[in-house]
């Protein structure tokens, strides 16, 4: 979407992952110190994002949302007012429907210009607006009514789609947004993960689409969440990253240890995410669990996940062909895991050996 946001995908927090419906302005507030204090503000997490249910089920008596009493007191003007204190930005999310998801608050439909304006009122600087109860015509229909609120609405207000990829939503979400969410939910489950992760191909298959102001959008991430090992988490991150998805911890920032610091704070990770070129990586190569995926980098350089699903550790290869590295370049490899340029230099393949449920991951630069 034409309006000026999103050069790279977006970095920061979410709530819905960790603390679904169980939200309130005092965790909010702590979840932006907390993003400062532990220096991931620094590494680009700006957005701080209130997900479902923070508002009550009525509107007031001029239709305007109302925040929840209960937990949000102080109304989000004076949330967003701290938040950009700090050097932030506040996300809100809202429906293109009756109601949201939870069904615990209204959706915005037939609300569109009103809500963006409270919006801007407000102060936000995201929104992510989810699809249901909706009144059965397409998203194609419904989202453009509030990228039209939000674009005179008087404030840059990045416009995340939420309708699960249903409509593939790549084809026409670049004018009508800055992401699109290919997917369903994500699960903080390697198995459900691994086979959510295969019926992926909305995000690979639309790789194309993806670009400066539009990306494509496989959910927000698990990391820190408890249900997969390091290394699989460290697959997770590196897909994300990778296939220039939005960065959205899903975890509690509060309370975040020093394991999934090493991931989430991986500046060499975050880097590839945020490369200015702005291309989405592909699957290159499969051969049963064994994945190759690479994409291309600013200053000729390329970027390249070797991934093995598989229960048994495996050597695997990436080759030159495959990646897009002229024939017989010889190559430094900077391994972004083990934070080391590694000694050896490789001409057409580069191999190593890879654990169950774990990735390599690289930024190949050819020399000559
Ligand atoms: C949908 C979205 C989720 C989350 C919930 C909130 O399921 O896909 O990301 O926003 O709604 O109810």
């Amino acid at each position: 979407l034409a309006n000026g946001l999103a050069a790279t995908p977006p970095m920061g927090w979410n709530s819905w992952n960790h603390f679904n419906c169980f939200i309130d302005e005092k965790m909010i507030r702590e979840t932006a110190d907390a993003l400062v204090s532990t220096g991931l503000a620094d590494l680009g997490y700006k957005f701080v994002n209130i997900d479902d249910c923070w508002a009550e089920i009525s509107r007031d008596e001029k239709g305007r949302l109302v925040p929840k009493n209960s937990t949000f007191p102080s109304g989000i003007k004076a949330l967003a007012d701290y938040v950009h204190s700090k050097g932030l930005k506040l996300g809100i999310y809202s429906d293109a429907g009756y109601f949201t998801c939870s069904k615990k608050m209204p959706g915005s439909l037939g609300h569109e210009e009103q809500d963006a304006n409270t919006f801007a009122s407000w102060g936000i600087d995201y929104l992510k607006y989810d699809n249901c109860f909706n009144d059965g015509s397409k998203p194609i229909v419904r989202y453009p009514v509030m990228t039209r609120a939000l674009m005179n609405a008087g404030r840059p207000i990045f416009f995340s789609l939420c309708e699960w990829g249903d409509m593939h939503p790549a084809l026409w979400g670049a004018n009508i947004g800055n992401s699109w969410r290919t997917t369903n939910d994500i699960s903080d489950n390697w198995d459900r993960y691994n086979s959510w992760f295969l019926e992926q191909t909305r995000t690979r298959v639309y790789a194309e689409y993806a670009r400066p102001g539009g990306w494509n959008d496989p959910d927000m991430l698990e990391v820190g969440n408890g249900g997969m090992t390091k290394d699989e988490y460290i697959v997770h991150f590196s897909l994300w990253a990778i296939s220039k998805a939005p960065l959205l911890i899903g975890c509690d920032v509060r309370n975040v240890t020093k394991e999934t610091m090493e991931i989430i704070a991986n500046k060499e990770v975050i880097d590839v995410n945020q490369d200015k070129l702005g291309v989405q990586a592909k699957k290159v190569r499969m051969e049963g669990d064994l994945e190759v995926w690479a994409g291309p980098l600013s200053g000729y350089r390329v970027a390249v996940v070797l991934l093995n699903r598989g229960a048994r550790r495996k050597v695997m290869t990436a080759r030159w062909d495959d990646i897009g590295i002229p024939p017989s370049s010889t190559v430094v490899a900077r391994d972004l895991w083990q934070h080391k340029t590694l000694k050896q230099r490789f001409v057409d393949i580069l191999t190593a050996t890879v654990d169950s449920h774990s990735c390599k991951m690289y930024i190949l630069k050819p020399i000559s």
